[in-house]
């Protein structure tokens, strides 16, 4: 059996030894840099530990395709990076300040183009299906990205828009991480079809506790600067329920003026030109939700999705040891503070 030591020392030797050396370094260089400053690579190891729960040893067949779902990811980023005015990432610059957006849009696409050349290398007898996963999904993710983009025009957007939206752009991914290394590992369908709900539910989890830090996170464990989506107007999880919340408190006729509806739409409405204005949105808002304690609310919807995550994982019918392997994984992602 593949243990999760061995599956860490994997994920370690996918970029070890890159094959990144083509120039020009204006095209390439950014791309070194993204895969080199790390992540957190949740993706390839959703996948590298998908198929030990069916195969007893790695071999080929599985690198290649579980490192195209962490370069695809990368793109992802660096295009997400110039969308959302982002400048640190990784606890770095982001590419897009770095250089400048030219370069980050053209690297961004060499980098989207080098994870089909990795994923094409899956086992020719499931190549169709793999290819045709991932190609949904890759559409999937951008679809979820032109939501979020468009409901940061949107006041408020209903909770299900929100689920629908971050399904998208992050938990398909996720989903597709954990089906492809099962379908790869010839498992059968039944598996394949309840590990890529295990990766959705795991997905919108992450994606909530994603939004939950970048307002009451710790800047230099997360990465990231604290306060983006505040700052954007993003339809966050922790926004979209304390527009939800605030309202249903002034039907109830619990409201006093730090948890109303008006306080928050006119927070939302703050100037962020200056460093200090931004600073104030920031503080405003999150004050907000402290007291309308959406970010406690946010932690239950967290442990729920884990919980529909587990649920699936139960119904694939592995071994007690293989069954662990997966909720290891999944307490690790409950887990994060970066
Ligand atoms: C960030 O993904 C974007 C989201 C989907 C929340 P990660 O949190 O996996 O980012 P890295 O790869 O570890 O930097
Ligand atoms: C990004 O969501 C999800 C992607 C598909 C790239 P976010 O915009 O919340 O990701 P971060 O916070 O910048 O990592
Ligand atoms: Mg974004
Ligand atoms: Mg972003
Ligand atoms: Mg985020």
């Amino acid at each position: 059996m593949i243990n999760e030591a061995q599956i860490e020392e994997t994920i370690g030797s996918l970029f070890r030894d890159p094959d990144f050396t083509a120039e020009p370094a204006g095209l390439y260089d950014p791309l070194r840099y993204m895969i080199g400053i790390g992540g957190k690579r949740v993706r390839p190891r959703l996948c590298l530990t998908a198929y030990s729960l069916f195969k007893d040893s790695f071999s080929e067949e599985i690198l290649q395709p579980a490192a195209a779902l962490e370069v695809f990811h990368s793109f992802t980023l660096i295009h997400d990076d110039i969308m959302d005015n982002s400048d640190m990432r990784r606890g770095q610059p982001t590419v897009c300040s770095k250089w400048n957006d030219n370069t980050a849009i053209l690297s961004g696409d060499v980098m989207c183009i080098d994870s089909y050349r990795r994923i094409a290398k899956a086992p020719v007898k499931v190549l169709p299906q793999v290819l045709e996963l991932f190609t949904v999904t890759a559409a999937q993710v951008c679809e979820g990205q032109q939501y979020d983009m468009d409901f940061e025009d949107l006041k408020e957007v209903p909770m299900a828009d929100y689920m629908k939206m971050i399904g998208l752009k992050t938990a398909v991914l996720l989903a597709c991480s954990a089906k492809l290394g099962a379908l790869i590992a010839g498992a059968d369908e039944r598996a394949c079809d309840y590990l890529y709900k295990f990766g959705y539910s795991l997905g919108l989890a992450f994606q909530i506790a994603d939004d939950y830090l970048d307002t009451f996170g710790d800047s230099s464990v997360f990465g990231k600067k604290i306060g983006g989506d505040i700052i954007n107007n993003k339809k966050s999880w922790l926004l979209t329920r304390a527009l939800e919340k605030s309202g249903e408190m002034e039907k109830a006729g619990a409201v006093s003026y730090g948890t109303s509806r008006a306080a928050l739409l006119s927070a939302m409405d703050m100037k962020t030109a200056s460093e200090a204005d931004r600073s104030a949105k920031i503080a405003k808002v999150k004050g907000i939700y402290t007291e309308l304690g959406v970010d406690e609310d946010a932690k239950y919807e967290i442990i729920k999705q884990h919980a529909h995550a587990m649920d699936y994982a139960g119904m694939i019918g592995l071994p007690r040891t293989r069954y662990e392997i997966l909720h290891r994984y999944a307490e690790k992602l409950l887990g994060r503070t970066k």
